[in-house]
């Protein structure tokens, strides 16, 4: 039936909301964290804690709100010990993604501010969130080895805190470094699926853990946040580098995805890949392992040369997870545990100014149908 408002497919380009947050410039390949470049905030040594701060105040804090704000994160990463049973009476075989999204919902029962809706107890759920996220996906990894979660450590950025909590033991320089990177580019970006479907139920006015556990959900999915995993399945596939081209030829001819490719909105290269790619090949070489590194470049050429497609931030990241003896199905997982700042942010941004989110469907179904009451069909 004929809308008011043109119907955009996947609504491609429509304008659903004004932020403040994030600014994501599709022709010139650029991201901007309230008025900060990604490649800024990278190149100058920021912090991920520091850029949370940014996407939730504003601003950047002073030195004494980033101490306050680093130990409010790092002294609070451990779990309930109902949520750690929880994750200890989950099959071994579940889905991360799945037990992560059941677990933030399980953990808001036990938030000390649940019910409260207040602008301040809503980033101290917040600050939890972000800081709860790494434990719930470390712990439930160590358990399903049959082995014990590792008490947190205070002492650690949360980088570095992530692979103490899930090796009990600290990274190296160059791993805490890299991985403090990945979480900034992978904080925020506009109204991505995850984040748009955080805001609608935000928008309702329901709490910050039901927007999250919505999001997490949507994050899940191979077209959005799943699609890093999707990738180092797709290396491990081909195995061999004189063999990519093709395989990614046979695809392409098959109609299939190549994962890690296209964006719904950057036109250029994506500006977090562009970090990425640098930090797979030194995190390859590092490792003493660059067959996944070069197999990418080789599947980067081909599928920008026929399809004009550029790498997105899920490319890259894959083989420099590997590299770093992370697990592949916690890559989506990881994702989830930097983007919460993002979610949160605009969970926050919603409440502050809320209205209804509620579209239009353009009704395509039958009309005018006669009802046969049952024993006349
Ligand atoms: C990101 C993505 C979902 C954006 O989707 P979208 O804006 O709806 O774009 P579409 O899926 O409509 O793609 C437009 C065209 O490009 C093609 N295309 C887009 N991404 C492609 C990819 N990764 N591999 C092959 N072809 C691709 C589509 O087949 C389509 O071609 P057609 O017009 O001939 O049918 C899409 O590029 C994709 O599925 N990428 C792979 C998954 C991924 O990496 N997701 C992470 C995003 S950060």
């Amino acid at each position: 039936m004929a809308a008011e408002t043109t119907f955009k497919a996947g609504l491609e380009d429509v304008v659903a909301n004004t932020s403040e947050i994030c600014f994501v410039d599709g022709k010139e390949g650029r991201l901007i964290y309230q008025g900060y470049d990604i490649h800024d905030l990278v190149n100058g040594g920021a912090s991920f804690e520091e850029v949370i701060f940014l996407l939730w105040h504003g601003k950047l804090p002073s030195k004494s709100e980033l101490e306050t704000f680093t130990k409010a994160i790092a002294t609070q990463r451990e779990l309930p010990e109902a949520v750690l049973n929880f994750l200890r009476s989950v099959p071994k075989d579940a889905n991360a993604m799945e037990v992560l999204r059941t677990a933030v919902s399980d953990l808001g029962l036990y938030d000390p501010d649940n019910g409260d809706e207040s602008l301040e107890a809503n980033i101290r759920k917040a600050t939890r969130l972000v800081a709860q996220l790494p434990t719930i996906v470390t712990s439930f990894e160590r358990i399903r080895q049959g082995l014990e979660p590792i008490q947190p450590d205070a002492s650690l950025s949360s980088a570095a805190s992530f692979f103490y909590q899930l090796r009990g033991e600290k990274p190296s320089e160059f791993v805490e470094r890299a991985f403090n990177i990945a979480l900034i580019l992978h904080a925020d970006h506009e109204l991505n699926a995850s984040t748009f479907s955080a805001r609608v139920t935000a928008g309702t006015l329901s709490d910050m853990y039901s927007a999250i556990t919505s999001a997490v959900g949507t994050l899940k999915g191979p077209l959005h946040g799943g699609a890093n995993e999707q990738v180092m399945k797709m290396l491990l596939e081909i195995d061999d580098e004189s063999k990519a081209q093709q395989w990614i030829a046979d695809a392409l001819a098959n109609k299939r995805k190549i994962m890690g490719f296209g964006h719904r909105v950057y036109r250029t290269e994506d500006p977090r890949a562009t970090h990425l790619r640098k930090l797979s090949k030194e995190a390859g070489e590092l490792a003493g392992q660059t067959k996944w590194f070069n197999m990418s470049q080789t599947i980067e050429a081909y599928v920008k040369d026929s399809k004009g497609l550029n790498a997105n931030v899920d490319f890259y990241s894959a083989s420099m997870y590997y590299a770093m003896g992370i697990p592949t199905h916690l890559f989506t997982p990881i994702f989830a545990i930097s983007r919460i700042s993002g979610w949160s942010a605009h969970v926050l941004e919603q409440y502050r100014n809320n209205r209804l989110i509620r579209p239009r469907a353009e009704y395509v179904g039958k009309v005018d149908q006669k009802y046969i009451p049952v024993n006349e069909r």
